[in-house]
């Protein structure tokens, strides 16, 4: 079988751009392949979370993941600091790593405009340790969101690199995402992509009571106007429709582009109700099984450590190979 490897950070509520760019694409990968799923907690160090957060912040990030679908009894589900394999690779790896090209990568840059007060090493050479994260379990295909993309082309630059110097072990990993292209779930005030940091109003999480739900469909910017009919939809409603289409039936999708198809305009209220009522049924069963996970602290910790003694066999034999290639070869 395939191996998979994923990863999300641990710096908030999971919210609808991580449950359609990357977990829906866990869970049916979860029959098919051999899945390494991991809470990404040094990655999210990055930020310098309050200490007495980050443990109830993994916690979550498992619950939630399991609420959605994932059985631990079929993937290896574990957080990246019980795989202390990886920090040795990721030391070996920054040796073939140019600050030229992780100073040009988007995200980085991005750090440098939005937070110039802490760009510190570890935002740096970020791609590097996501690199590790997927090489040292062999990985090929790597399910993940748009804005994962350039990463993933380092990804596979880093092993090219290895493996020209040293010698071949490490595939070349994919981003991968059922249906052609990678996902990116815009926000509901039409800027930019949904995120765990940005406008909490315009983010649907996981964990939403239903009235907060509907609260925000509600106040999703949708422009004011109408157009002529067969004028292009305006992005802020696609937006809403690309929503509907994940969790609305199909004909009542068609409905509302037929609206404006033919009319250049859409009944708003009416839109948002509907997609109210269908988001809620599609969120509340996730948050409410969450809870209950979150409350069984001891269930969670039993997976996270048998997810990780997997996790760790498969990094242990990678990095022995990486070692022995690269000299570090003495006994
Ligand atoms: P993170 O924690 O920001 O996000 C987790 C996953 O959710 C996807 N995602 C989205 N997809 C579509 N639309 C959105 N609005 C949206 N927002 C988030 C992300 O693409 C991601 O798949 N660097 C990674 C974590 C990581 C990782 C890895 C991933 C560390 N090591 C190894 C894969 C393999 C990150 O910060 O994801």
């Amino acid at each position: 079988k395939e191996i998979v490897v994923s990863g999300i950070r641990p710096t908030g509520y999971l919210h609808l751009g991580n449950y359609f760019g990357a977990i829906r694409n866990y869970i049916r990968m979860q029959e098919e392949f051999n899945c390494y799923f991991f809470v990404a907690d040094w990655h999210s160090l990055t930020t310098h979370p309050d200490p007495k957060d980050l443990p109830g912040n993994v916690m979550r990030v498992l619950a939630e993941n399991i609420a959605s679908g994932l059985d631990p009894e079929k993937v290896s589900l574990y957080v990246q600091s019980d795989v202390p394999e990886i920090s040795e690779l990721y030391l070996l790896m920054n040796m073939l790593a140019y600050v030229g090209e992780l100073e040009k990568v988007p995200t980085f840059k991005d750090k440098v405009r939005l937070q110039p007060q802490n760009v510190n090493a570890g935002l740096l050479t970020y791609p590097v340790l996501m690199s590790v994260d997927i090489l040292i379990q062999r990985a090929v295909k790597v399910p993940v969101g748009k804005d994962q993309g350039q990463h993933l082309e380092m990804a596979r630059n880093f092993a090219q690199r290895f493996n020209h110097r040293y010698g071949d072990l490490f595939p070349e990993p994919e981003a991968f995402n059922y249906g052609d292209s990678l996902v990116r779930i815009p926000s509901l005030d039409g800027a930019g992509k949904m995120s765990k940091s940005e406008n909490e109003l315009a983010t649907l999480y996981l964990a939403d009571e239903d009235d907060k739900i509907l609260n925000k469909i509600k106040k999703a910017k949708t422009d004011t106007g109408s157009g002529e009919p067969g004028s292009p939809v305006p992005d802020s409603v696609q937006n809403l429709l690309d929503l509907m289409k994940l969790v609305s039936a199909a004909d009542v999708v068609s409905f509302y582009e037929e609206s404006w198809k033919n009319t250049g305009s859409i009944r708003f209220g009416d839109m948002k109700k509907q997609l109210g009522e269908d988001m809620v049924k599609f969120i509340s069963p996730i948050r409410e099984r969450s809870k209950e996970l979150q409350r069984d602290t001891d269930y969670l910790k039993k997976i996270m450590k048998a997810g990780a003694e997997k996790a760790r066999a498969n990094a242990a034999q990678t990095l022995q190979q990486a070692k022995k290639l690269i000299g570090i070869n003495y006994y």
